[in-house]
């Protein structure tokens, strides 16, 4: 059994980022889990070297395009090797560059077999035509006109929605992909494999894309306009669109159109890939590719699976401008590989937005990492060393020393902890195959508090006192001592060096690399077997100290004060400014912050006003957290969108909110909400609106953002 995981491949026109490590740590640790099972993997990611946006890129700083490449590529890969995801460490298998000759080879191949293909509806996939339109060459793509802002002056041209800057002027010819008949096919691809696109959100909003009707696609660019790419197989006056190219590079990197690779790596071998992507370049991935490679005759990938935004801790976007990137050099500087890695995978729901603060991180590494694994594993095996003269002991009470052992309240049945760890086992493993690594670190760290109180409810330190509970303190030693094991076995994908560390200090011998938890067996710890030297493995980090280092780099996130951690709490989700209200009615502004205002109160605190209710009163007010099913515009009614939000009852809730101006529905379908559930019901625009969803109201013009969750919640758990 083989498995092929990747993660985008980056342009090589800026330096890395958080958003880069993050993927290449998911995909480093599902590669991880996966080699621990036995299944022979391979974990691709690497640098998009071609397009416009290099060649500018270059320009600017005075290189040749290949010189860019090469000199973002090098600090790529000097990353790559500081934060342990490089092949030496035991990370990915291949840095793929677009630039290497076989990726020209295999995408040659790929696009010849375009030019012979017919699409799904007959016809030919590939024609001549001219483009006439906009582009963005930081997105490397095409602009419609719901994608780009209007320039105020109308001789300027539009600007991109996502980089904010200028788009391009496109009037040339060009080859067409003809996707526009691919439609029927993919939406029969995502009906026929559920889990083609996942989180199922983000299934969904592809899915209402596709059906939204679909334009052919320009894929090359005259050469006179772009020459820095791959040159169209037979006519070299076109080079090809750089989002063709560059997802090739999936199956060039192991071997398909060129015979070098495939004998170093396989094609055959190793295709499908589980393909990890950001949200922002999900349509790409989860559309043009499938249309593709079903042009190219290829087997589609395993899935797709698109992983959220890392935000700051206030929930903006990271930017440049505003100073509130996390840089790498500080991450690597101040916190461990694991730590980092312990965090992005604990903090962000995987699919969901998260945000990311050196604030944060530092409090999960003293509370998880410090205070919890570490300690578990310093005071175990400190005792192991004092008590039991640093040798594993047995954990068998026999007959005589049952009554003593339930004297100290010490349980003498050894399943019952031996079934807690089974079980949280069993969630972990089951939690990580469904890429719900938050959730698995939850139960691992069930196992950590479990084991914790085990060992504080039983007082070690007392029983050493007694002659005859030498076998209960045994017993206690040797369960904490084989549940280390056991989380080192779990955890070693996420924390690969933490738990080598006490894999060796608990004096085991094997490679944590090939052990598979599945078959992990309670007992199998060997009594008498000699501890390792006891060292301390999460030093606790001085917060005051190392947040003060930091900002005097200027590297910090503005507004640590206001950080908050993302724990299931509502919040807005672009900013948190402004106040969280009800979007559906122009009156009637729930009360959600304490302090009740009413449309001519004063905002509570500006003069000093402030009208508190009291818990009864905000009782009253049932919030449930529900998700989108549907949304629809309204005809005629510019500002009413129609929705029905499943909040845990029989039958989704028809809801109309305020919001159509600035929501697109179908990037709605899917997202958690906050619903007023018990709102008497009331007709508008002759629908009725049974409830009501809340959103923060911000800037002069009350612009509406909906109250959303970071992490996973069950539709209709209540707000309190
Ligand atoms: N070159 C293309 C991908 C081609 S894949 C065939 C590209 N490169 S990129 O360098 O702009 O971005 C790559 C990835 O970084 C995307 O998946 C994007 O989502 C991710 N991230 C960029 N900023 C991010 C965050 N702030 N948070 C998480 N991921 C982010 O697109």
């Amino acid at each position: 059994m083989t498995f092929y995981v990747t993660t985008p491949i980056y342009y090589a026109n800026s330096l890395p980022h958080l958003g880069h490590l993050y993927t290449m740590i998911v995909a480093d640790t599902i590669a991880r889990s996966k080699r621990q099972k036995g299944i022979e993997t391979f974990f691709l990611t690497g640098t998009d070297e071609h397009g416009i946006n290099i060649e500018r890129a270059a320009e600017r700083n005075n290189r040749s395009p290949k010189e860019q490449a090469d000199y973002v590529v090098s600090y790529f890969t000097k990353m790559t090797a500081a934060f342990g995801l490089d092949t030496a460490h035991g990370g990915y298998d291949i840095f793929m560059r677009t630039t290497e000759p076989f990726h020209y080879e295999g995408v040659s191949e790929l696009w010849r077999r375009f030019a012979n293909a017919k699409t799904p509806k007959g016809h030919d996939a590939i024609y001549k035509g001219h483009y006439e339109g906009w582009f963005c060459a930081a997105c490397a793509g095409y602009k419609t006109e719901d994608e780009y802002a209007k320039p105020a002056n109308p001789n300027e041209p539009p600007t991109c929605l996502v980089h904010e800057t200028k788009l391009d002027r496109i009037s040339e010819e060009s080859y067409f992909f003809r996707l526009s008949d691919y439609d029927e096919v993919l939406l029969a691809l995502y009906e026929s494999r559920p889990d083609f696109v996942r989180p199922e959100a983000r299934r969904n909003e592809v899915k209402s894309f596709v059906a939204g009707g679909l334009q052919d696609l320009s894929v090359s660019r005259l050469r006179s306009s772009v020459s820095w790419g791959v040159p169209v197989p037979d006519d070299p006056k076109h080079t090809m669109y750089v989002w063709f190219e560059a997802l090739s590079n999936y199956i060039t990197a192991i071997g398909f159109g060129n015979e070098q690779q495939e004998r170093a790596i396989g094609f055959e071998k190793f295709w499908p890939a589980l393909h990890l992507v950001g949200k922002d370049i999900l349509r790409f991935h989860a559309v043009f590719w499938p249309a593709f490679l079903i042009a190219g005759g290829v087997e589609l990938p395993r899935g797709i699976f698109a992983h959220g935004m890392w935000l700051d801790p206030n929930g903006r976007k990271m930017s440049k401008t505003l100073g509130n990137t996390v840089e790498l050099d500080v991450l690597n500087r101040y916190f461990s590989i694991d730590a980092i890695r312990y965090f992005c995978l604990r903090e962000m729901v995987f699919g969901q937005d998260g945000r990311f603060g050196y604030e944060g991180l530092i409090d999960r590494t003293n509370s998880d990492l410090a205070s919890g694994l570490g300690n578990l594993s310093s005071r175990t095996l400190t005792m192991i060393q004092r008590y039991c003269d640093g040798r594993i002991p047995s954990g068998n009470i026999s007959e005589a020393a049952l009554l003593p052992a339930k004297r100290a309240g010490v349980d003498t049945d050894a399943t019952t902890i031996s079934g807690f760890v089974e079980h949280a086992r069993d969630e972990f493993i089951r939690y990580f195959e469904e890429f719900a690594f938050s959730r698995a670190l939850e139960e691992a760290w069930a196992i950590v508090a479990r084991v914790d109180k085990m060992i504080s409810d039983a007082k070690p330190w007392d029983l050493a006192k007694e002659a005859t509970q030498q076998q209960t303190l045994n017993a206690v030693l040797y369960r904490a001592a084989e549940s280390l094991r056991w989380l080192c076995v779990l955890l070693y994908p996420v924390m690969p060096n933490a738990t080598r560390e006490i894999y060796e200090q608990v004096g085991l011998p094997g490679e944590l690399s090939a052990t598979d938890p599945t078959k992990l067996t309670w007992g199998e710890l060997q009594e008498g077997s000699q501890i390792g030297e006891v060292k301390p493995l999460f030093p606790r980090i001085d917060k005051a100290k190392t947040m003060e280092e930091i900002r005097s780099q200027k590297s910090e996130v503005r507004d640590q004060k206001s950080e908050t951690r993302p724990s299931g709490r509502v919040q807005s989700e672009t900013r948190p400014s402004g106040r969280v209200q009800s979007e559906t009615r122009a009156s009637g502004r729930v009360p959600l912050s304490g302090q009740h205002t009413t449309e001519a109160e004063a905002v509570p605190g500006a003069e000093g006003v402030v009208n508190y209710i009291d818990i009864t009163d905000f009782a009253k007010v049932d919030l449930r957290v529900g998700e989108v099913r549907s949304a629809e515009r309204i005809p005629k009614a510019d500002k009413l969108l129609l929705m029905t939000v499943d909040i845990g009852e029989e039958k989704p809730r028809q809801i109309l909110a305020g919001i159509a101006q600035h929501y697109q529905p179908e990037k709605l379908i899917g997202r958690k909400i906050v619903v007023v559930a018990n709102l008497k019901p009331r007709k508008l625009r002759g629908y009725e609106s049974q409830g009501m969803l809340l959103a923060a109201s911000v800037g002069e013009e009350g612009r509406p953002v909906i109250a959303t969750f970071t992490e996973d919640v069950p539709n209709g758990a209540r707000l309190k």
